[in-house]
Parts: structure tokens; C-alpha cells; sequence
């Protein structure tokens, strides 16, 4: 049965009609066309979904559409303005931590989320916060400098 619910979608208010079942990545991809958002494990295992849901980062393919009801959902879509990249974006381009790049809205939109909590992270705090975001790729390391240098560009 379809339902109708109302949340706001990267600043936007929106009305979405959803499916008993559908999830918030199933919503995102097939029916809002938001492709960034990615699809890995589809089982909350691997973190490439992973949205803010009220500033907090959230795997999509756990969350019911119907539950964001209300709530404030941001996906990777949403992060930069039309005048540029987020600093995290652009911080991830400078420091080359992005490779075949399927981690990464779902990585930078964690990172948001630690900066919006705690703008001065160490590298343990970065690694410990993304632990949830896997990387084939990337060994990490250029990850964390990226984060980092978003965090404090003035010491990288
Ligand atoms: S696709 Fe959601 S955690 Fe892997
Ligand atoms: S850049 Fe390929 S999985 Fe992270």
C-alpha cells in the first residue's frame, strides 16, 4: 500500500508516497533518482548508504522510508552548494581519498557528522568514527589526512 509522508530532503520539503517494506536507500535510488547515495551490502554492514537523518549518520538500507516521517535527511546530494564543494569534498579530491570512489558519500557524510560533533577530531577519533565505512581502496590513510586537513586546513 502506498503512503504518503512529508520529511525534508537535502533543505527541501517534500512529499513522497512510500511503500509498507521500502527502505530509505530504495526510496533515494529508484525513486528520487539520488544514485549517490550507494548501494553495497545492503545489509548494514558496509556503511556506502550511509545518510544524515537529523544530522546523524544513518544506513539507509536499515532505516523504513516511512520512518523518516518528519525528520531533516541529507545524502551526499545535498552537501555542497551550486557555488562549490563542501570543504569535506573538496578536502577529499586535494588528498586523493577517493579511488574507485563507491565508499566515498557514504565516508564523507560520516565525516560531516564528526565535525558537526567534534571540529578538532584526532586521528584515532576520525578512524574510530568512521569505522562503520568501508574502503577497498584506499588503505585510509589518505582518508583520515583528508578529514583532517577539513577539519583544521590552517595545520595541513
Ligand atoms: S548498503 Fe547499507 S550498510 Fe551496506
Ligand atoms: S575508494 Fe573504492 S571503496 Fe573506497
Amino acid at each position: 500500500m502506498n503512503n504518503p509522508i512529508k520529511f525534508k530532503l537535502n533543505g527541501r520539503q517534500i512529499t513522497s508516497s512510500v511503500l509498507g517494506g521500502q527502505t530509505l536507500l530504495e526510496l533515494l535510488r529508484e525513486q528520487l533518482d539520488l544514485t549517490g547515495t550507494k548501494r553495497g551490502c545492503d545489509a548494514g554492514d558496509c556503511g556506502s548508504c550511509t545518510v544524515l537523518m537529523d544530522g546523524r549518520p544513518v544506513n539507509a538500507c536499515l532505516v523504513l522510508a516511512a520512518e523518516v516521517e518528519g525528520k531533516e535527511i541529507t545524502t551526499i546530494e545535498g552537501l555542497g552548494t551550486e557555488g562549490g564543494l563542501h570543504p569535506l569534498q573538496q578536502a577529499f579530491v586535494d588528498y586523493n581519498a577517493v579511488q574507485c570512489g563507491f565508499c566515498t558519500p557514504g565516508m564523507i557524510l560520516t565525516a560531516a557528522a564528526l565535525l558537526n560533533e567534534n571540529p578538532d577530531p584526532t586521528d584515532a577519533e576520525i578512524r574510530h568514527y568512521l569505522q562503520g565505512n568501508l574502503c577497498r581502496c584506499t588503505g585510509y590513510d589518505k582518508i583520515v589526512r583528508a578529514v583532517r586537513a577539513a577539519a583544521a586546513p590552517q595545520q595541513s
